[in-house]
């Protein structure tokens, strides 16, 4: 781990509550799921808030009384000014974006408050942490009428602690979202999602002893089949405590001190099962201090790169993938729950894929675990999406701060194979600079994974050959290319596929991240007629054909798994807001394509499985 990220988080962890929970969200608990805890999912009372009254007066300074909404105040007398009650308001549920839950927020942009009232008894010598999975955009949050703190970006855990704060009865848990977009923000202004506003993952209060297993690595070090290296983060006052590490089915124990600052580093030899998309073993590991235990389910693999190779367990592998956005698969708005991560990772599995790439942004921890369940090779990227401000020292400190927290939710994740850090950004040096700190930020702080990004080739006429070269000038920090083309699309005609060939600049895998065309289930015609079945299946043909002649391609992830909505689509009776480059539809009927695409990966798993 990175030291200034793990000296942040230490530092975290040594604070006392009170100057703890200031302003500043709590170093991440991860593993949420084994921890005691209570769930607060469910219908929250919410306040919709276009222009900010409850946070801002009309001189668009901070509210501090009783009128600003996080203090939930009721009137004491009927002559009392009040202006706001939650619980006359209306509902939305939690986890869940709120453009899909109600018709009159489908395009909405801006505030919202939601509230949760709850009683809650500690057990004694217990600390308690308010934990979200997720929450879009820029989350502020209160319990009893007082901050806890703020968090940025939309797609990672954040919790605070509340030991302290609690009540044993009539507790308020108020948290305003707001998901403007921003000019310096990540993402930024302009995406091809929707922009789902809201808490759109699980809030959870977790219950730990005083001093905790904050969190944990335990992986099979780079390219190495039977060494793990590991460490174990305590938080608390008894920071030096003995802690053994067990995977109890092996037999397999190590004990470890932990230092002053509660870290522990270890390292020891192991001949286990080895984790694979055709065999995904998971061991249950407890990991175990003198007043905490945790215990996990990993699997052990290995993945490395030579030359322009990907090597699973020291063997070359083919990705079979195809890119993914977090929505539901079978009801509108974002995905969230172990159902949703399911059947889309079984539609994934039924084109033939051992791969997944999550875009454009970390999607749910429901996935990443059913992905390791599943035995399903994923690939993860933060929203660095397009055209960011590349000279905004903030946009980068905010883009690092959902790498890391994107790291430090999944780095015992064996499905989990590349961190992407960046999708179609344009050439030039402040773009070059962001990104190499990025690719340097996911190297240090995970050394066991690959990082890549989604790069866009240049391409020349010559004889009658459409030569497309890979030469960004990250590439050679990155440990695999990924490539985005729209050919027989968004540019030339499908019959040019058959005329196109590719080089690179580097001795380095590609995957070619994305490639494909809209198709409207149903809308049928001949294969030139644009957004018919036929027009799709036939350019995933000749796409497929192409392909096969990349020697440096080591996987692909078609754009994409399933139509998604877009605000960008706007074209009446075929694409109403969505983007329809889905082989499945957004009803999830399957289109010609898919079945192109699954007959592909089907010799391709027979031409390459040993
Ligand atoms: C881009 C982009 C995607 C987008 C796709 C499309 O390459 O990365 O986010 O949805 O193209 O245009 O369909």
């Amino acid at each position: 781990m990175k030291n200034s990220w793990r000296c942040l988080v230490l530092l975290l962890g040594g604070l006392s509550a009170a100057t703890r929970s200031a302003g500043q969200f709590a170093p991440l608990i991860t593993n949420i799921d084994a921890r005691t805890s209570t769930s607060l999912n469910g219908p929250w009372q919410v306040i919709v808030d276009p222009y900010d009254v409850g946070a801002i007066d009309y001189r668009a300074q901070p509210l501090k009384g009783n009128g600003a909404f996080y203090k939930n105040y009721k009137p004491k007398s009927k002559s009392d000014l009040v202006e706001y009650d939650f619980d006359t308001s209306g509902q939305l549920n939690v986890p869940g974006d709120w453009n899909t839950q109600r018709d009159s927020l489908l395009f909405y942009e801006g505030s919202l408050w939601y509230k949760r009232s709850f009683n809650y008894t500690k057990a004694p010598q217990k600390r308690v942490f308010v934990h979200f999975g997720a929450a879009n955009y820029r989350a502020y949050v209160y319990l009893n009428g007082e901050k806890l703190g703020e968090h940025i970006g939309g797609f990672t855990p954040f919790d605070f602690e509340i030991t302290d704060r609690l009540r044993a009865e009539g507790n308020f848990l108020v948290v305003r979202v707001n998901n403007t977009r921003g000019k310096d923000e990540v993402p930024t202004v302009n995406t091809d999602w929707w922009n789902y506003g809201g808490i759109t993952r699980p809030v959870t209060l977790v219950e730990v002893p005083e001093t905790f297993i904050q969190d944990y690595k335990v992986q099979l070090r780079k390219g190495s089949t039977n060494q793990i290296d590991g460490w174990v983060q305590l938080n608390g006052p008894q920071r030096q405590q003995t802690v053994s590490v067990r995977i109890p089915e092996t037999g397999l124990s190590k004990t470890l001190q932990t230092d002053p600052e509660g870290h522990a580093a270890f390292s020891f030899e192991a001949n286990l099962t080895l984790w694979s998309p055709g065999n995904p073993k998971l061991y249950t590991v407890e990991i175990v201090s003198e007043t905490d235990k945790v215990t996990d389910q990993i699997g052990f693999r290995s993945i490395s790169v030579r030359g322009t190779d990907i090597l699973l367990n020291g063997r070359p592998i083919f990705l079979r993938g195809i890119s993914v956005h977090e929505e539901a698969p079978t009801r509108p708005g974002r995905a969230w729950s172990e159902d949703d991560a399911r059947v889309l990772l079984g539609w994934a599995k039924e084109l033939g894929c051992n791969f997944v790439r999550l875009a454009h942004y970390p999607h749910n921890e429901a996935m990443i675990r059913m992905a390791d369940r599943m035995g399903v090779l994923v690939w993860e990227e933060v929203p660095v999406y397009w055209t960011i401000q590349w000279e905004n020292p903030e946009t980068l400190r905010n883009a690092e701060n959902q790498l890391n927290q994107l790291i430090t939710r999944d780095h015992n994740r064996a499905a989990l194979i590349i961190y992407s850090v960046a999708n179609e950004t344009p050439i030039g040096d402040a773009r070059n600079r962001f990104l190499r700190q990025l690719i340097e930020e996911a190297h240090s702080s995970d050394p066991t994974r690959l990082v890549s990004a989604a790069l866009q080739a240049v391409e020349k006429e010559s004889g009658g050959r459409l030569l497309i070269q890979i030469n960004d000038p990250i590439a050679d920090a990155l440990d695999v290319m990924g490539n985005n083309e729209y050919i027989g699309w968004y540019s030339h005609s499908i019959a040019d596929l058959d005329r196109t060939d590719w080089t690179s600049k580097y001795d380095k895998p590609l995957i070619m991240s994305e490639f494909g065309g809209d198709a409207l289930f149903g809308y049928h015609g001949d294969a030139q007629a644009r957004f018919t079945e036929e027009y799709q299946a036939s350019l995933y043909g000749h796409q497929l054909a192409m392909l096969k002649r990349i020697p440096f391609l080591r996987g692909m992830t078609p754009w994409i798994l399933k139509d998604f909505r877009s605000p960008r689509r706007t074209l009446p009776k075929i694409e109403d807001y969505f983007n329809r480059k889905g082989l499945v539809s957004d009803r999830g009927e399957k289109k010609k394509a898919f079945f192109v695409l699954q007959e592909f990966y089907g010799e391709k798993e027979k031409s390459t499985t040993p």
